[in-house]
């Protein structure tokens, strides 16, 4: 790396000569034939630095990209498209999404989680609106601010104890129509699965956004874990979202495979407006966006995105029912559940210090550092070697705590 910072001003300043139509006298002729000075640059070429045998339990995006997306990836890359979106892959999405979600639906391809977020929710608003969430929500805790600043929409968060609102909840903070003082209260917002790991039933989903509609609000649905909700919930996406009332969804796909790419998902076109324009201007429009939408397709297409969320999901009740067994046996010590783990999460409580030991093998995040709990993920390609190992290290150093 250090060789490779010193040999870049080298080069900058061969390619400054060059523009200015001279060149240095230790130039190469290699830049002139419209290759890199390989013979004097210590460059390192793209290959594997890094170790593929880590393995952990941190993120659902530390994972790679499934090999049938990149396969779609490699598929998609011959020739040139119209960019923007005007490709034949984004073309063929939107005759996925009808597909899983019926007629009448429009997809916005993004590039992140947040994006989908930040742009949808902003087609949901005027610039007075204000979003009813969850205190523990994405948008709220991890976006950096960004659906304040980027869409200027005010969070109107309230605690609860699993992740989950419901319509009592959200009166909370649904009130103030009319009073210039208040920011609107227009939409709610609900993330499936949640950020705890949990899930809403197809009922709860409608009993929020028929309280939701019939008090003027729309709802907005963070999908950046749908695929593992419908897996678990063993229900179509369109059951649990636009039948159940749900007005725009951003669709995950990262989580689930896909090496970078969402969509917004506009479910009820009345509730979103100008999102051509959003997109843009949150720097959310992908000019090569056949490649993010041909991840998509790839994921949705067939049924890849139900085996790998059946899979992480199904690693995350192994890893659950594992330690369950460790704690009946008295192999494990001090370990308590927090969650019901309903999807690809599993949160728990530790004895004191044993956290930072397991992280020497394995790494994942603490979720409450005060209470000791922390968060399992679980992805597409965590294997039953991983929890199997895993579970081992937890019974020893929950002993050696103990
Ligand atoms: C619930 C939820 N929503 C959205 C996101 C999107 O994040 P990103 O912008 O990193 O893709 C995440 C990522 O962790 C998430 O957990």
């Amino acid at each position: 790396m250090r060789a490779r910072q010193q040999a870049e001003p080298a080069l900058f300043a061969e390619l400054v000569a060059l523009l200015r139509g001279r060149r240095p006298a230790n130039a190469t002729p290699s830049l002139r034939s419209g290759t890199l000075p390989h013979r004097r640059l210590d460059w390192t070429p793209v290959t594997t630095i890094h170790d593929p045998n880590l393995r952990g339990f941190a993120s659902d995006n530390y994972s790679g990209i499934h090999p049938e997306v990149l396969a779609a990836i490699t598929a998609a890359n011959e020739g040139h498209q119209v960019s923007y979106g005007e490709d034949a892959y984004t073309a063929r999405l939107q005759e996925v999404f009808a597909h899983h979600f019926g007629e009448g639906v429009e997809a916005f391809p993004v590039f992140n989680g947040t994006g989908a977020n930040v742009v949808g929710m902003q087609s949901m608003l005027p610039r007075w609106g204000a979003v009813v969430a969850a205190a523990t929500a994405h948008i709220n805790v991890d976006e950096g601010g960004a659906p304040e600043r980027v869409a200027g929409i005010k969070l109107l968060t309230v605690p609860t104890d699993d992740g989950k609102l419901t319509p009592e909840l959200i009166d909370r903070e649904a009130w103030g129509w009319g009073d210039e003082h208040r920011a609107q209260p227009l939409a709610v917002s609900i993330t499936q699965s949640t950020e705890l790991g949990t899930l809403y039933t197809v009922d709860e989903i409608r009993a929020i956004a028929d309280h939701a509609h019939g008090l003027g609000m729309n709802v907005h649905m963070d999908g950046s874990r749908i695929s593992n909700a419908a897996a678990s919930l063993g229900v179509p996406f369109r059951s649990f979202t636009r039948d159940a009332g749900v007005d725009v969804l951003s669709f995950g796909g990262t989580k689930n495979g896909a090496m970078l790419g969402e969509a917004i998902v506009v479910l009820n076109p009345d509730a979103s407006r100008g999102l051509t324009y959003l997109r843009k201007l949150d720097m959310q429009l992908s000019s090569k966006m056949r490649f993010v939408s041909a991840q998509l397709v790839a994921l949705l297409e067939g049924d890849l995105w139900l085996r790998n969320a059946s899979h992480s999901n199904a690693m995350a009740q192994r890893l659950r029912a594992g330690v369950e067994a460790g704690l009946a046996d008295g192999s494990i010590r001090g370990v308590a559940f927090t969650q019901p783990t309903q999807a690809n999460g599993v949160f728990a409580t530790l004895p004191a210090g044993v956290a930072d030991r397991l992280r020497e093998s394995f790494r994942f995040y603490d979720w409450d550092a005060a209470k000791n709990e922390v968060r399992w993920m679980c992805s597409f390609d965590t294997s039953e070697n991983d929890i199997d190992a895993f579970i081992a290290a937890i019974a020893r150093e929950t002993t050696a705590a103990a």
